[in-house]
C-alpha cells in the first residue's frame, strides 16, 4: 500500500473515497465540514441513524453527484480521541472501503501526538483480508491511502504505522494458515526468509539438535508427532545496541492436546495455539525494519502436540533445559513444557528483560475474554509492559503470582507437575514458567483469549489477530530511549 499526500478535500479526483472523523455532537474538522455542506440529505440521515459521531459509529454515503468521492465515511472518534480512537477510525473506514483502490482522510490531523502513525496502523489493519484459500478471493482493493493536506513527517510517521502493521499482518497469516501447511520446518523455512529479507541472524535447531540441547520439554511434547520439532532463534545485534529484551513465543502448530485428548470441538481453533511464535516472527521482522537500537533475541519452540503411538503419557516425567523435572499429568498443559526450555534458553544470554507470548490457558480466557491478555511478572517490568501494550493499543491485565500457589503444583515423583487443581489454572501455568526465569527480569502474556477474534471490528479482521506484535515492538521502543 502506498501512502501519498495531495493538497486538500476539494479537488477533483483526489481519491475514490475519503474516511472524515467526526468528533462529539458531529464536531468535524475543514474537510468533513466542507463535504458536509455539499451533502444536503446528511443531517436528516444521520439524524435517522443517531449518528452523532460517538466512538465506533461508522456511516457510509454515496457521494456521486454532490462531491468527487464515490464514498464519502463518516467515523465517530468522541470527544476526546486519543490514538486508539484513530487507529479505530481508520480501520473502520479502511474495512468499509475494500471495494475502491484509493482512499483519502485527514484523520492524521486530529490534534494528538502519534495520530499519523495511528492512521497508517490501524488503515493498513483494517485492510487486512487471508483469502488464500478461496478459489474467488476477495481480497480488499485499497492501494493508496491519501493524507489530505499532511507534511512529509507526517508520512513518515504513518510509513512507520504501516510497517508496524505488516508485521502484525504476517502474524495475522501465520495464525490463519491451516496446520496442515505449517509444520514445525515450514514455519522454521518461513523465519529463515524473514532474517534473510529484514537481516536477521537466525539459527533453527533440528530433533537430534533440540536432543543434544537437552530440550526434553519440547522434545517431550513432540514425541506423539509424525513431523519433527524445531527451535528457531533469530537473532538482531545492531551497533550501539541500549538495551538487550528477549521474546519467547510458543509454537504449537496444532494443540490435539496429545494423549489427554481434547474434544472435536476445542480443537477446531488450535491451529491457533502457534499465536505467540508468529507474535515473535512479526515484533522481530518490524524491529529490525524500524533499525531499533536495541539487541533482540526471539526464540520459537515450533512442534505439534498430537497422540501418536510414541507420545508422552500422563505419568511420564521430562528433564527440562535447565535441569529442572516434571511430571506430564495432562499432555494438554503442552505450552508450559516447550516454554520452560525456550525460557531457559533466553536466560542464559542474561537479556535485561525477558518476555514470552502464548495461547496458554483456556483459564485465562474464561477470566478475562477474548479481547484482554493476561499479563504476569514482578510489578516493575510488569509495569514497563503494561504501560507499552497501553501505548500500543493492545489490553493487558496485570495478574496475581501467589506465592502459597505455588504448591499446587507441587510434584510426587518430579520437583513441579505440569497441571494443578482447575482454579486459577493461568496463575498454576504461570507459577511454573516462573521456575525458569531464575533472576532476569520476566513477563509472561498469556494470549488465549486475543490471539484470535470470533468477529471483525475497527481495525480487527475476524481470525488471527497478531496480538503481542504491537506491545513487543512499543517495549523495544521504550527500552531504546533508556
Ligand atoms: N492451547 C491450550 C490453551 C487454549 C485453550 C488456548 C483455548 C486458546 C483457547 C493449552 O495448551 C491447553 O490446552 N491448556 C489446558 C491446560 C490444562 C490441561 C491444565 C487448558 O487450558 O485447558
Ligand atoms: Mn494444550
Ligand atoms: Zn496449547
Amino acid at each position: 500500500m502506498m501512502i501519498e499526500i495531495r493538497g486538500n478535500v476539494e479537488g477533483e479526483e483526489v481519491a475514490d473515497a475519503v474516511i472524515l472523523g467526526v468528533g462529539a455532537d458531529r464536531a468535524m474538522d475543514d474537510a468533513g465540514q466542507w463535504i458536509f455542506e455539499r451533502m444536503p440529505r446528511l443531517p436528516h440521515l444521520m439524524d435517522e441513524a443517531e449518528f452523532t459521531g460517538k466512538p465506533g459509529q461508522i456511516l457510509s454515503f454515496a457521494g456521486a453527484g454532490d462531491v468527487p468521492y464515490h464514498r464519502v465515511v463518516f467515523v465517530g472518534i468522541g470527544a476526546e480521541p486519543d490514538a486508539e480512537e484513530v487507529r479505530r477510525a481508520a480501520g473502520s473506514g479502511a474495512r468499509a472501503l475494500g471495494k475502491w483502490a484509493t482512499v483519502a482522510t485527514t484523520l492524521h490531523s486530529v490534534p494528538i501526538e502519534g495520530a499519523a502513525e495511528a492512521v497508517g496502523l490501524g488503515f493498513a489493519l483494517g485492510a487486512y483480508t487471508f483469502m488464500r484459500h478461496k478459489s474467488e478471493p476477495k481480497p480488499s482493493l485499497i492501494s493508496t491511502l491519501v493524507l489530505l493536506g499532511a507534511d512529509e513527517a507526517a508520512v513518515g510517521e504513518a510509513l512507520r504505522g504501516q510497517t508496524i502493521a505488516t508485521g502484525v499482518g504476517l502474524a495475522r497469516d501465520l495464525v490463519n494458515t491451516p496446520s496442515m501447511e505449517k509444520a514445525p520446518e515450514a514455519l522454521a523455512q518461513i523465519a529463515r526468509e524473514i532474517a534473510e529479507r529484514v537481516g536477521l541472524r537466525i539459527r533453527v535447531l533440528d530433533e537430534s539438535e533440540i536432543a543434544a540441547e537437552r530440550l526434553g520439554g519440547l522434545l517431550g511434547v513432540s514425541l506423539g508427532a509424525t513431523n519433527p520439532p524445531r527451535l528457531v532463534e533469530l537473532r538482531y545485534e545492531p551497533e550501539q545496541a541500549k538495551a538487550f529484551v528477549a521474546f519467547v513465543g510458543k509454537g504449537i502448530v496444532f494443540d490435539s492436546g496429545g494423549l489427554s485428548i481434547k474434544a472435536a470441538e476445542g480443537m477446531e481453533t488450535m491451529k491457533t495455539d502457534m499465536a505467540g511464535a508468529a507474535a515473535v516472527f512479526g515484533a522481530m521482522q518490524v524491529i529490525a525494519e524500524l533499525g531499533l537500537p536495541v539487541k533482540v533475541l526471539g526464540i520459537a519452540p515450533l512442534t505439534e502436540n498430537m497422540p501418536g503411538g510414541s507420545a508422552m503419557r500422563p505419568g511420564d516425567v521430562l528433564e527440562i533445559r535447565n535441569g529442572k523435572t516434571i511430571e506430564v499429568l495432562n499432555t494438554d498443559a503442552e505450552g508450559r513444557l516447550v516454554l520452560a526450555d525456550g525460557l531457559s534458553l533466553a536466560v542464559e544470554e542474561r537479556p535485561d528483560l525477558v518476555i514470552d507470548v502464548a495461547t496458554l490457558t483456556g483459564s485465562c480466557k474464561v477470566a478475562l475474554g477474548e479481547k484482554i491478555a493476561g499479563l504476569f511478572g514482578a510489578d516493575e517490568p510488569a509495569e514497563l509492559v503494561s504501560e507499552a501494550a497501553e501505548a500500543a493499543g493492545e489490553r493487558v491485565w496485570h495478574m496475581p503470582m501467589p506465592e502459597d500457589y505455588r504448591k499446587n503444583i507441587d510434584s510426587d515423583v518430579a520437583d513441579m507437575k505440569n497441571t494443578g487443581p482447575r482454579w486459577g489454572g493461568a496463575i498454576n501455568a504461570a507459577l511454573l514458567l516462573k521456575e525458569f526465569v531464575g533472576d532476569v527480569d520476566w513477563v509472561h502474556l498469556d494470549i488465549a483469549g486475543p490471539a484470535r477474534a470470533s468477529d471483525s471490528e475497527h481495525y480487527i479482521t475476524k481470525g488471527g489477530t497478531g496480538f503481542g506484535v504491537r506491545t513487543m515492538v512499543e517495549v523495544a521502543r521504550r527500552m531504546a530511549l533508556r
